[in-house]
């Protein structure tokens, strides 16, 4: 097949070129290099046919599609950004983005999209009161954040809860713009395939990490401020307590769900989106993290800063037992060696 990649020269964009042409697929990719993203221009594998493009430029997007099977839409500005100015830019490149590559997939007939999609849409994770069942929790109080108390209490009777696995029948709750952009595209491309009888998979991707990933920036990771301030020479500042649970997953394996969700597309109903989380099944808190990778380096210590932001959630893993069962992905890298890894492989220059 020939497979269109937005933000093929990103993070996880540049892993899923190498998993579909090792798979045999030709690749095409179209990316903007968003500053944000890239600070110089990433090496363009020779076989990939390279469209330098806005995902909103509809002219450029209708010539990448010419021929085009499928497209795997990875392009978007990602992360928390630095405040509410920020909010302009994200719904411009992710949704409105979205709603041109869309409209261009119609005009040309092309029936197939996986979307990168985020655990963010969840906002908080699942949480069970002893006495209440399963509850939802709003955002948290500035003033219980300052005073150091992180977990969300029973909105019902204030009691301590316990977190469990999230699936993709959960209620969505975005807590911040990055992830409204996030429901956003998938709630965009339920309406296209709805309208052109397409068939989408959305991967609700989780902390995703591993080589390649981009120095830090107001953008990035958490696994990648932790690792850039290792080759700083510098201690991890780890938020909060440290206990916030995340199910933090590799970019090799994410790349491999994309192959997955592609072969199993056609499988999927017309007309329908299906969304699938990608986690490694494995959660651990963002202190465990933190340590492992300081540990790993070589470097120092991690520390515990008690600082917090007000977009975070405090705990969200998913259960990724729907696109195992039903397109047969499996993680492959585990939590050990993926951090031992990542704690010594060089970040992207930007
Ligand atoms: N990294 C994670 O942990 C994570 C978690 C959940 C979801 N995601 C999603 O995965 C996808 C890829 O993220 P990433 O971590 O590789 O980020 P990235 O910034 O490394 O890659 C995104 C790429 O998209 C390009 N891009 C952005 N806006 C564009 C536009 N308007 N037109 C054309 N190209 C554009 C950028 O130049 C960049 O190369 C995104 O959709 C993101 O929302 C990432
Ligand atoms: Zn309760």
């Amino acid at each position: 097949m020939l497979i269109l990649v937005t933000g093929g020269a990103g993070f996880i964009g540049s892993h899923i070129v190498s998993v579909f042409t090792g798979a045999g697929h030709e690749v095409r990719v179209l990316d903007a290099l968003l500053p944000a993203a890239h600070h110089t221009p990433p090496p363009v594998p020779d076989d990939v046919d390279w469209r330098h493009a806005d995902v909103r430029d509809r002219r450029a997007v209708l010539d990448a599609l010419r021929g085009v099977d499928a497209v795997c839409h990875q392009a978007a500005m990602v992360g928390l950004g630095k405040d509410f100015a920020d909010a302009p830019d994200y719904v411009g490149s992710n949704d409105l983005g979205t709603a041109v590559l869309l409209a261009s997939m119609a005009e040309s007939w092309v029936p197939r999209l996986v979307l990168a999609s985020s655990m963010v849409v969840y906002g908080e994770g699942r949480y069970e009161c002893a006495r209440h069942g399963v509850v939802r929790p709003g955002p948290r109080r500035i003033a219980e954040l300052d005073a150091g108390r992180f977990e969300p209490p029973c909105p019902r009777c204030g009691e301590p809860l316990s977190a469990g696995l999230v699936g993709e029948d959960a209620p969505t709750d975005p807590r911040n713009v990055y992830a409204a952009t996030k429901l956003a595209q998938e709630d965009l491309a339920a309406s296209w395939a709805r309208a052109t009888g397409g068939r989408v998979a959305a991967l609700r991707y989780h902390n995703v990490y591993g080589p390649g990933m981009p120095r830090d920036t107001p953008y990035a990771g958490v696994a990648s401020l932790f690792r850039s301030a290792l080759a700083r020479g510098e201690a991890p500042r780890v938020f909060e307590d440290g206990g916030q649970r995340r199910d933090f997953v590799h970019v090799r394996d994410v790349a491999g769900a994309n192959l997955s969700a592609l072969s199993g597309l056609s499988g999927l109903p017309e007309g329908g989106l299906r969304a699938y989380n990608v986690g490694s099944g494995d959660p651990h808190t963002v202190g465990e993290m933190a340590a492992a990778l300081a540990m790993a380096h070589g470097g120092q210590a991690s520390v515990v800063t008690g600082e917090y932001r007000l977009g975070d959630v405090r705990h969200i893993t998913a259960s990724s037992r729907r696109l195992r069962d039903e397109l047969g992905w499996k993680p492959e890298v585990d939590f050990a060696e993926g951090m031992a890894e990542f704690a010594v492989d060089p970040l992207r220059a930007g």
